[in-house]
């Protein structure tokens, strides 16, 4: 027999409180659900890219925010975000968006544990690039793209800080918010000079665009696309314009 009336009931629910407290029902399926979505995809791509406890609350001292990851001495600015990895289905949807082809090369710039760059590297893309700041997690990438189900493209992993990696390579560029502001500024001068110096057409995807005034303040990029998650993540798709990075070559010549 239920101890509560039906109105107690109706109450609890209500008010979202108690063990009727449906929000947190929900969400705990929600995260099972999930949880068993992220399973299933790494079992068929036969790799493992499940953040662990401590990967995802990053480091926690009183200077540091939570979702921030380990000091690491090779960072220029130590605005380092902690691991977590965007959801297969909207990955899939993002690059679907970008239209990546033969003749694209991908870099996923703070690719963790590659997740991005294994689903990406069983397209027709040219090659795949992952630049990861943390050598634990580059060593789990590197693990996972020799193992990965289905591989087409070369996968390259690049441990490094993104600000000053060679990123001349790339036509297309995905960002799951690596990183701060200023660390984001530094990796988008360095594209930007890489354009200047290898003139191409690029394309950034930036997954949870909490810096976006970053990107709105390159001249050189425009905005093309956007979607949101079911989790309310804005997801931003940007261009170069090449008129501005001609532009730019001609006044310093
Ligand atoms: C939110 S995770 C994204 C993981 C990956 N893109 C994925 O989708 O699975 C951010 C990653 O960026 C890395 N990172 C942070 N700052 C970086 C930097 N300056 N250079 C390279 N990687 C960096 C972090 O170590 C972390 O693995």
């Amino acid at each position: 027999m239920c101890p509560l009336s039906k109105a107690d009931l109706i109450g609890s629910i209500s008010e979202g409180r108690g063990v009727f407290d449906l929000h947190s029902i929900v969400r705990k399926w929600f995260l099972l659900i999930r949880s068993a979505w992220t399973r299933c995809n790494d079992l068929y791509l036969n790799i493992d890219t499940e953040p662990t406890r401590l990967e995802v609350q990053g480091v926690s001292n009183s200077a540091r925010p939570v979702w921030f990851g380990p000091i690491s001495e090779e960072a220029r600015h130590g605005d380092n975000h902690a691991y977590t990895s965007p959801d297969y289905w909207y990955v899939r949807r993002a690059i679907g968006i970008v239209k990546a082809g033969p003749d694209d090369v991908f870099f996923d710039i703070g690719s963790g544990k590659g997740r991005v760059i294994c689903l990406v590297a069983r397209t027709t893309v040219e090659k795949c690039v992952g630049i990861e700041l943390l050598k634990p997690l580059c060593e789990v990438a590197t693990r996972n793209a020799l193992r990965l189900r289905g591989k087409r493209a070369k996968i390259e992993i690049v441990c490094s800080d993104a600000a000053s990696a060679d990123l001349c390579e790339g036509t297309i560029y995905f960002m799951f918010n690596p990183f701060g502001a200023a660390t984001l500024s530094d990796t988008l001068e360095n594209i930007f000079t890489s354009l200047t110096r290898n003139p191409r057409q690029i394309k950034i995807v930036y997954y949870n665009a909490v810096h976006e005034p970053v990107l709105k303040g390159c001249p050189w990029l425009e905005k093309f696309h956007e979607f949101r998650t079911i989790g309310e993540l804005r997801v931003t798709f940007w261009r170069s314009v090449q008129t501005e990075v001609a532009n730019f070559g001609i006044s310093n010549k």
